[in-house]
């Protein structure tokens, strides 16, 4: 288990809380693979209802880190198989997910949010995919989902021209349910997890599918987007990226 993701559970519900405030939670191989278990584990255990997935104060998260896909990048590896069980696990969740998001949510912390099924923002959260400015390809199935929530040309706007949404933005686009001071989130959050979790846990469930359709589907398109992202990872473009932001801090 990663210190960088702690993992709580207070009656029928999980938390999975990433804690690297420093580097702004940006997700690491072995972060990637603790938020995995919780969610798999979760999914087999009748005593969980729902999940709520948040983030250290400060920040939600500042996405992949880039450092390892700079190092991915040099090694051809792609995403890592920490990072692709991950996106399979959100995609098959059996349990409902509500989000807790605070301050900035970069790329996979903006695109996980929509596999999920609550999502609770602070009213000075940031959302951006600055996939294709870093020479990449939008991946977590957010090239499906951002246009089915969001239609074509809104999702082009986050997705392809990288421009970020403030949360009003993000309310009006229904990427998020709520925008509620920063200090409030977390309590909201849980109010929802537990409304949730007070439901007959079946029919939630059966809901649930019938609402989200074949998880195959969504792991198909993944699938897709993990091949294609690891040949953009390898580009002139990407690696241009890269070095940019990595000389940023010497
Ligand atoms: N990967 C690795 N380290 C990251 C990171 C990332 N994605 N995002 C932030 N960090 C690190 C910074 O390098 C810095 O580390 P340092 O203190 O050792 O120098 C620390 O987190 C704080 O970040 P900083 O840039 O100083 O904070 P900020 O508030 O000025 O800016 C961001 C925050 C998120 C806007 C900025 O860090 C950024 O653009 N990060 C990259 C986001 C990104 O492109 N993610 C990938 C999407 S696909």
């Amino acid at each position: 288990m990663s210190d960088h993701v702690i993992v709580t559970d207070d009656g029928p519900i999980r938390t999975v809380r990433m804690n690297r405030p420093d580097k702004k939670n940006a997700l690491t191989a072995a972060m990637y693979d603790a938020m995995a278990i919780a969610l798999e584990k979760a999914s087999t255990d009748d005593g969980i209802r729902c999940l709520v997935i948040a983030g250290a104060p400060g920040a939600f998260s500042a996405g992949n880190d880039l450092t390892e896909f700079a190092l991915a990048a040099v090694s051809g590896e792609g995403l890592g198989t920490p990072v692709i069980r991950f996106l399979h696990a959100l995609a098959r969740s059996e349990r409902p997910i509500v989000v807790a998001v605070q301050g900035l949510a970069v790329g996979v912390g903006t695109t996980m949010l929509l596999h999920c099924d609550h999502v609770v923002a602070s009213a000075d959260a940031r959302f951006s995919t600055p996939f294709v400015n870093l020479g990449l390809v939008p991946e977590a199935g957010s090239s499906m989902l951002a246009p089915r929530l969001m239609g074509h040309r809104r999702a082009f706007e986050l997705l392809v021209m990288g421009r970020p949404l403030d949360a009003a933005a993000a309310l009006g686009c229904g990427l998020v349910n709520a925008v509620v001071p920063p200090g409030d989130v977390a309590a909201h959050a849980m109010k929802a997890a537990h409304e949730i979790a007070a439901l007959p846990a079946e029919a939630v469930a059966i809901s649930r599918r019938l609402m989200r359709g074949s998880p195959d589907d969504t792991v198909a398109r993944i699938d897709e987007e993990v091949r294609l992202f690891r040949e953009r990872l390898r580009s002139a473009e990407a690696k241009t990226a890269f070095d940019a932001f990595l000389k940023r801090k010497r």
